[in-house]
């Protein structure tokens, strides 16, 4: 990576005080939810509908038919062939033990979470895996909290675990949390016998419209984030959207960083709709955070669909990342949330592709001000010196994920005046 790590970061931490935290915003009267539509790729058929009798799926995918009375309201298909899988998006579906029992493989199910989540939400779990399922038996094991966590001492706990409960290559393991046991969860499950089942119930706004869907899982190394890893399919993806009734304000508006990111760089529609409803989502209003659930899984379902191990269109995902990960590698583990480091790094990306003159003035300045809406205030730190390593260098260039054209288009190139970029740096240095 030819910029310096300090350069970098010192943009990354300038970027941030020009994203202005309004986070105490009142929450308007009701979101504005299209009516429910089809998306247009063909390979996804997901429907969104409001009574129980929900509209399912035909495809490729192990989609099991959830019974009528069910509250899923929307199933997104990953089509991947024959490692196809649904996501479930819901409000109350961790009271619908069917819906996760027909996703277990085998009798012994591992269930990994960390001390946050674990007192919320693991009883339930629990019982989900288990009511009228006597022949279920669930051992869990609860990790430390946080980004600086994920790593090899702390993935070797969940082997730990399974080894010392004679888990076999027919267990299931469920992540039950955000986007960090998600990750790990999914290592774990990939590596522990040359890999068991696993199913993914994500509790943060990141997890549910992002990590937990794709199948990249992995862990973090001192001198580069998500640098150890593999890909690795779930067998289901279940959202049960009233998990988010217990996260908090700011891990709220982190994850709002990634469903920005789906209308920027291929959604335009989507990216109009958050213009007008990033209040509702920030109040957490229940319509407005379902449809950005729904539509941010079906537009990642579409891109892994087509490039499950990004040889090329599943890298535009990483808008902002690479500047991102920069920052939070940087900074220390969990210094800055993902998502804060996200939307600094977005906002670097437009601001690169402005100068570059690939997007005009407005839309530069809707991307400054729809991550100003959404992120929070804790972007202040200048404590950085550390190195930094970014998997998206390849063949020794640095590539980046760029805006060019209308809204709702991006580049993935190396093809750019690297004056440009380092102009990019300093100006968010010297501001
Ligand atoms: N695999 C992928 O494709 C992918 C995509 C995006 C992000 N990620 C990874 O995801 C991670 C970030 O995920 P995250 O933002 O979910 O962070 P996280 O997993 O650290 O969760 C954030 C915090 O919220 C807590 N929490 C989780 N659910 C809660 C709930 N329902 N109520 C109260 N507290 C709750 C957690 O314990 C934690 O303290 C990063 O490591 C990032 O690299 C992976």
């Amino acid at each position: 990576m030819a910029a310096s790590t300090s350069s970098l970061l010192a943009a990354a931490s300038s970027s941030c005080a020009a994203i202005s935290p309004r986070l105490a915003r009142a929450a308007p009267a009701a979101a504005s939810v299209p009516s429910p539509s089809r998306p247009s790729c063909p390979i996804l058929r997901a429907s969104s509908v409001s009574s129980h009798r929900s509209l399912f799926v035909a495809s490729a995918a192990p989609t099991m038919q959830p019974p009528a009375e069910s509250r899923v309201s929307t199933v997104v298909d990953v089509d991947l062939g024959d490692r196809s899988y649904p996501i479930y998006i819901g409000s109350g579906l961790l009271d619908e033990p069917d819906l996760l029992q027909s996703h277990v493989h085998g009798k012994r199910v591992l269930v990994v979470t960390n001390t946050t989540v674990a007192p919320l939400y693991l009883e339930k779990v629990t019982w989900a895996l288990t009511h009228n399922n006597p022949n279920v038996s669930v051992d869990s094991v609860i990790l430390p909290d946080g980004e600086k966590y994920k790593d090899m001492d702390t993935l070797m706990k969940v082997f730990d675990k399974a080894i010392e409960s004679r888990l076999d290559r027919r267990c299931t393991f469920v992540a039950l949390g955000g986007g960090v046991i998600g990750d790990m969860c999914g290592f774990a499950a990939a590596a522990f016998l040359r890999g068991v089942n696993f199913i993914q119930i994500p509790t943060t706004l990141m997890a549910q419209v992002d990590s937990s869907v794709g199948g990249k899982t992995g862990i973090n190394h001192p001198l580069g984030k998500n640098m150890i890893g593999a890909f690795y399919q779930p067998q289901c993806v279940l959202v049960d959207t009233d998990t988010l009734n217990t996260l908090p304000d700011r891990e709220l508006a982190s994850g709002i960083a990634e469903v920005v990111k789906y209308g920027l760089i291929r959604d335009a529609p989507f990216f109009e709709w958050q213009e007008k409803n990033m209040s509702a989502l920030l109040a957490r209003d229940p319509s407005a955070v379902a449809y950005a659930i729904k539509r941010s899984c079906e537009n990642k379902a579409e891109v892994v669909a087509q490039d499950e191990k990004e040889s090329g269109l599943r890298a535009t995902l990483n808008l902002g990342h690479t500047f991102g990960h920069a920052i939070e590698t940087g900074l220390g583990y969990g210094a800055w949330l993902h998502g804060e480091a996200i939307a600094a790094g977005t906002v670097m990306a437009a601001d690169m592709s402005h100068r570059l003159g690939w997007i005009d003035d407005s839309l530069y300045k809707r991307v400054v001000e729809i991550l100003g809406e959404s992120q929070a205030s804790h972007c202040t730190s200048r404590d950085y010196d550390s190195g930094d390593v970014d998997k998206k260098v390849a063949d020794g260039l640095l590539r980046l994920i760029l805006l060019k054209g209308p809204l709702g288009s991006c580049v993935f190139t190396g093809d750019y005046d690297r004056k440009v970029l380092d102009e990019t740096l300093h100006a968010f240095c010297d501001s």
